[in-house]
């Protein structure tokens, strides 16, 4: 029994810190259901008489392990003195004995502590801009000495576990909370890799559900086991929240519905593809070597947008730029996120339209050469307003020269969002707009319509590509890097195949409708059915597998 006193001290303990604490040390606890899991895990698969939590936060793990028995010596580490106390508080009311450290884990010297069988835990996830440097260079080092060469742009969660595992016993094991990272990130990779150097087994637990909601981290499990020996693949299995931990077994690491993927630290692990049902998952592979399948690299180059440094005062509506005289030859349309691109095709009715909503859409870009008296002065009433903004200052603004003339414009055929909610989107850059970096551009190589690569968009096979291939962060946001956007998979019927041609405007007025769904339905039919000649209950496989990975992304909203 704990008295009194020393309960309410643990509560108050618990969590003494402010939000920018937290997120400076990265003390996001980890929930119960989870510790528990991941200690049942730990003393199941290894031969287990000691274990470790490097960063022990309020002690629950080793309290999990200490009541689950086995682990006799237990030993927890962490920078915050409060946590150690609460730690200490938490276990001395059992009268538990354990090592606790408190010490920044990086400089602690596996010498010092007798080597454990198991590390358990959460490690901090510190973004590399608040990562202190005299730590990362202690952390970078000892991902060093365990093969991997990190840079300076890594999260602390990655050295940690390198760190980690110089602790642990041969033979013994390693299970962790870990960010969704570890399979997008070349840093997270890289130490996936140096992970399946040192273990004989690796799975990762993937959830629909995040269950770090404050954290906006997409989260997994890491259990690796047979330290000293070597593994090849890691071991993907999804759940669909953590409640299904309650009742999982894991052989041996191992699971049912789980399956193996190669770690290549060129490419990333297209973790979602954890999420797609064996049939799902079979058609997928199949269509990504069919012959009228091709990925978006081998069909245009994806080009970068303008950045303004600030968009209010380099935006304006056609009326506002009349009301301050701004000559109509320093004004261009423009697509400014995806909000702009509502149809298949951007046309200059969509501009006027945006604007009708007072939506700026007309980008300033004086025109010096044909200055005129009065032009010089409306530059210099602009550039007097820019400066009352401070715009001059900005970030962007301040490193070119002049600060006014917006650089990097581009004109595109096809123009794709960066980021999309529900649904990605995509059009025909039919009013040569330029674009801001809130969209991607495309450049076709070849004698491939505009319209036909932007409907190809719209189907499953592509949406698809995207939800895989892209990253979902929180607040159910997907985010497709140039990179990813290269892997997105279109279908490209033959030449000969014209069909799609009668159904371009009839999508268009779809999408215009905010039927997405009909549009990526009449989309399937021309191309993947018609035009790929799929079978109805294959394209009914890629779109019921599109509709699990973009709910479950959303999913991560609540
Ligand atoms: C994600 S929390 C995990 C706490 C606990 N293991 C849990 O899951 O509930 C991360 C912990 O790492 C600690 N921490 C941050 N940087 C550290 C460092 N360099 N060395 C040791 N602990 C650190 C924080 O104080 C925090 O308690």
């Amino acid at each position: 029994m704990i008295p009194l006193a020393r309960l309410l001290l643990t509560i108050i303990m618990a969590q003494p810190l402010t939000q920018s604490e937290r997120k400076a040390l990265g003390a996001y606890y980890t929930d119960e259901n989870v510790v528990r899991f991941l200690v049942r895990w730990g003393l199941r698969n290894a031969t287990v008489s000691s274990a470790m939590d490097p960063s022990c936060g309020d002690g629950r793990f080793l309290a999990a392990a200490a009541e689950a028995g086995g682990a006799g010596r237990l030993v927890g580490c962490d920078v915050s003195p409060q946590a150690v106390e609460s730690t200490r508080l938490r276990l001395g009311g059992d009268g538990l004995e354990a090592k606790l450290l408190q010490s920044d884990f990086f400089a602690l010297q596996p010498e010092s502590v007798a080597p454990v069988d198991l590390v358990v835990g959460n490690p901090p996830f510190i973004r590399y801009q608040r990562f202190d440097d005299g730590s990362r260079a202690k952390a970078l080092e000892s991902a060093l000495r365990m093969g991997v060469r990190l840079s300076k742009r890594t999260s602390s969660w990655a050295p940690f576990l390198l760190h980690a595992v110089r602790f642990l016993n041969p033979d013994g094991a390693l299970a962790m909370v870990v960010p969704a990272e570890i399979t997008q990130a070349r840093y997270g990779l890289r130490t996936l890799g140096a992970l399946l150097d040192h273990f004989g087994a690796v799975t990762l637990l993937a959830f629909e559900r995040n269950f770090f909601l404050d954290a906006q981290q997409d989260t997994c499990l890491l259990l690796a086991r047979e330290k000293g020996q070597q593994s090849r693949h890691v071991r993907l299995v999804p759940l669909s929240s953590i409640t299904d931990l309650a009742d999982l077994e894991l052989d041996g690491g191992g699971a049912d519905g789980g399956f193996d993927v190669a770690v290549k630290v060129e490419g990333p692990v297209r973790f979602a593809e954890a999420f797609l049902k064996p049939a799902e998952r079979r058609v997928w592979r199949r269509l990504k070597g069919h012959d009228q399948v091709r990925s978006l690299a081998s069909l245009a180059t994806v080009t970068n947008g303008y950045v303004t440094g600030d968009n209010e005062f380099f935006h304006r509506t056609r009326e506002v730029a009349e009301t301050e005289r701004l000559p109509p030859t320093w004004l261009f349309p423009v697509a400014r996120s995806s909000k702009s691109l509502r149809g298949l095709l951007f046309e200059k009715s969509d501009v006027a339209d945006l604007e009708s909503r007072g939506l700026a859409h007309h980008l300033i870009l004086p025109q010096e050469d044909l200055f005129l008296a009065a032009d010089r002065d409306v530059l210099n009433e602009w550039l007097a307003q820019g400066s009352r903004r401070g715009t001059p200052q900005r970030f962007k603004c301040r490193s070119r020269d002049p600060w006014w003339r917006v650089p990097g414009l581009q004109k595109t055929d096809v123009l794709i969002g960066y980021m999309s909610g529900a649904y990605p989107r995509a059009a025909v850059n039919r009013c040569g707009a330029y674009y801001t970096n809130s969209l991607h551009g495309l450049r076709l190589f070849q004698e491939v319509p505009p319209e036909l690569i932007v409907l190809g968009f719209y189907s499953s096979l592509t949406l698809l590509s995207l939800e895989i291939e892209g990253r979902s962060y929180g607040g159910g946001i997907l985010k497709v890097e140039p990179r990813e956007l290269d892997r997105a998979l279109l279908p490209l019927p033959e030449a000969a195949f014209t069909g799609w041609r009668q159904v371009v405007h009839e999508v268009d007025r779809l999408l215009r409708d905010g039927r997405f769904e009909d549009a990526n339905r009449q989309v399937d039919a021309v191309l993947l059915k018609e035009g790929l000649g799929l079978t109805e209950r294959d394209v009914q496989r890629l779109r019921e597998a599109r509709e699990r990975l973009m709910q479950r992304r959303l999913g991560r909203r609540l």
